[in-house]
């Protein structure tokens, strides 16, 4: 399995990774956002830029779902008030949206689309 599980900062945590499926990798296209719950979570799931990303599924803006939005670039803009953010850091390209989004740790297993909400994206700064 090839990972991208985090969480081996400074002072890093040593929890056991909790993957879970989301989809099938074959069924995730690009450009596509899948929205889903995981541990009660809501995470969007997302394949742009021919790589696979998970954020949470809720705009820092205002309480909007940004898998309903547009993914294109390694971004994902949201639908309601057109503000961009990078998929692998979370953070806001354009206003209105200031603040970043979590990332969660994404991984492709076989044909599953596995997503670990306990770990951050390793790529966020
Ligand atoms: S709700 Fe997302 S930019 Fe305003």
């Amino acid at each position: 399995m090839t990972t991208a599980t985090g969480g081996s900062a400074a002072g890093g945590s040593s929890v056991a990774p909790r993957w879970h499926r989301v989809c099938a990798a074959a069924d995730l296209a690009e450009g596509t956002a899948i929205g889903t719950e995981i541990e009660g979570v809501p995470v969007c799931v997302v394949r742009s830029g021919g790589a696979v990303y998970a954020v949470r599924d809720e705009c820092s803006h205002a309480d909007v779902m940004l898998s309903q939005g547009e993914a294109e670039d390694g971004k994902i803009e949201c639908w309601l008030h057109g503000s961009q953010f990078d998929l692998a850091s979370g953070v806001p390209l354009s206003l209105p949206a200031i603040e970043p989004v979590p990332t969660y740790a994404v991984t492709i297993d076989g044909d599953d689309v596995l997503v670990d909400v306990t770990h951050s994206n390793p790529e966020r700064g």
